[in-house]
């Protein structure tokens, strides 16, 4: 059984190198995910993708069903999840850079973030210290060495609303907070992961500079460029990676 899901994000609605078996529409409890789940095999090996804003890349991120996504992969029998998503750089400037982080810092809001509403009875809290799977980012680490990407291995994800850019005073700040990468999905994502008990990690790829992190404002269009030749960097890590993942 496919034990691999991969979400794709900005700039990742598909996978050229995977191997197509089937789709599959999967309800769940908490709605529709973004799409139907696609089956399929990558490297020799079988996985699962959705991709996060819908097939043509429609839904905003503060309107993904995340519930609904992070369910569906594990009700589909999904144990180890790749996210895959888009990031301006605060810190390491450099266009094209793959981060690995290890942290994140949640400052979205009115996202359904959880699993445990309440209508269990008893209150349910989850450890959230290492918010990132361990086992599974040095898996990911590992494949970007021997495929000798250029890539950060740790840093924290700054994850805000969207799905406006932030102001160069946001940045200033989620800059002294601590975040190296800025992006609009890491959260409630990652937290919804591990209270269904999945390994999660995420590759980031920087697409931009943060907003007045470089003399020009963020243009839009280059952005989608940059992401485009970013995301050729990610099939071929998990092109290396999916094959050698417990
Ligand atoms: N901010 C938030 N999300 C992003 C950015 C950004 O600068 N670039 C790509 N996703």
């Amino acid at each position: 059984m496919a034990d691999i899901g991969i979400i794709g994000g900005s700039g990742l609605t598909d996978l050229k190198n995977l191997e197509i078996t089937r789709r599959e529409v999967i309800r769940t409890p908490y709605g529709e995910p973004s799409a139907p789940i696609v089956f399929g095999k990558l490297g020799g090996r079988e996985i699962l993708f959705l991709p996060r804003h819908g097939p043509g890349h429609t839904i905003p991120p503060h309107q993904i069903n995340y519930r609904a996504n992070i369910w569906a992969l594990k009700d589909a029998g999904v144990k180890k999840v790749i996210a895959v998503a888009a990031v301006g750089a605060i810190t390491n400037l450099e266009p094209k850079l793959i981060l690995i982080p290890d942290q994140i810092i949640d400052y979205t809001y009115g996202r359904a973030h959880t699993y445990f509403d309440g209508d269990s009875r008893q209150v349910k809290h989850v450890d959230f210290t290492n918010p990132y799977c361990e086992e599974l980012r040095e898996e990911l680490i590992s494949s970007i060495k021997s495929a000798k990407i250029n890539a950060v291995f740790s840093g924290t994800y700054g994850a805000t609303q969207g799905p406006r850019f932030e102001t160069t005073a946001e940045i200033n700040r989620l800059e002294n907070d601590g975040a190296d990468i800025v992006g609009m999905t890491g959260m409630p994502e990652a937290g919804l992961a591990r209270e269904l008990g999945l390994c999660y990690a995420t590759i980031a790829v920087s697409a931009n500079p943060a907003a007045g992190k470089s003399k020009e404002i963020i243009d839009i269009k280059q952005v989608e460029k940059t992401l485009e030749q970013g995301m050729e960097q990610v099939r071929k890590i998990l092109e290396h990676a999916i094959p050698s993942i417990n």
